[in-house]
């Protein structure tokens, strides 16, 4: 039988060639990884939403102007990107403190940010993806100066986006992450939101109880992570709340 390649295995993530030149399919796993793969689980339904999660939130992108790799969904975990050179950041946005920020300011976590802020760690898990400033990112030729500019303006859009649509359904957002890259028009490059959007990447607080809509379920053990994701799903709109209790994933479309 014929076998397709595959171009990369991450811990959340399998890539395979796509089927045509430019484009990969992202296949979502069941795997759940903390604290830089210390903690990892297998949680079933975990990638049938994230592939859904993304979906929507990339094509909601789309349609107000940002432009980012999705191109469909194929299937229950799988779905078809326009094949980019990754920037090596992660861009994180934060408008509340949480996660390492907090530990490192000695902040309690959900206080108010007085405006957005962005920063960036460089994606090396030997090292842990560690926080760089602009200067390293430069000098190192990660990426141009005004390619940072792009990044910034960037991540405000999609922090505009994400934070209206999930205030409407009730969400806090906390802070995300996205991964950016590069593809080429000619000479011309444009930079494009790649990677995931989903309660992997996201820290998504209910708006009343503060209970915990995303990874930090699993990194702190606070529940059951599909039963968590199932709910922000719910809430968008975005599959029926039984869906991930189906016997076995079945192929759509
Ligand atoms: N459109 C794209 N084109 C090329 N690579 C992509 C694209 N979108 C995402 N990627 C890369 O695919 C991989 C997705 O796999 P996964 O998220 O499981 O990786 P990971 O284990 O988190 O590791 P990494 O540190 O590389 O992100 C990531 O390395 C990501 O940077
Ligand atoms: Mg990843």
């Amino acid at each position: 039988m014929a076998r397709r390649k595959k171009i990369y295995e991450g811990k959340a993530k399998i890539l395979y060639e796509g089927p045509e030149p430019g484009t990969l399919v992202q296949y979502f796993k069941d795997d759940a990884t903390a604290n830089n793969a210390e903690k990892h689980a297998v949680v079933e339904g975990k990638g049938v939403l994230n592939n859904r999660l993304s979906e929507f939130f990339m094509t909601g992108l789309g349609q107000v102007g940002i432009p980012t790799h999705f191109l469909r969904r194929l299937n229950m975990r799988e779905q078809l990107v326009r094949q980019v050179e990754i920037i090596p950041l992660e861009v994180i946005v934060r408008n509340f403190a949480a996660g390492s920020m907090a530990r490192r300011l000695g902040m309690e976590e959900g206080t108010p940010l007085p405006r957005p802020i962005i920063e960036f760690s460089f994606k090396d898990d030997k090292l842990g993806d560690p926080l760089v400033p602009e200067e390293y990112i430069i000098a190192f030729g990660w990426a141009t100066q005004a390619d940072l500019d792009d990044i910034v303006a960037l991540a405000l859009r999609v922090n505009d986006y994400l934070s209206g649509v999930m205030y409407g359904v009730g969400i806090k957002l906390v802070d995300f992450k996205i991964e950016v890259g590069r593809v080429w028009d000619g000479d011309y490059q444009r930079l494009v939101v790649a990677d995931e959007i989903s309660p992997d990447s996201c820290r998504l607080w209910d708006m009343s109880s503060g209970e915990r809509l995303d990874k930090d379920v699993f990194r702190k053990d606070l529940g059951n992570l599909t039963d968590a994701y199932t709910e922000v799903a719910r809430r968008l709109g975005v599959m029926p709340s039984n869906a991930t209790h189906m016997p076995k994933p079945t192929l759509i479309n």
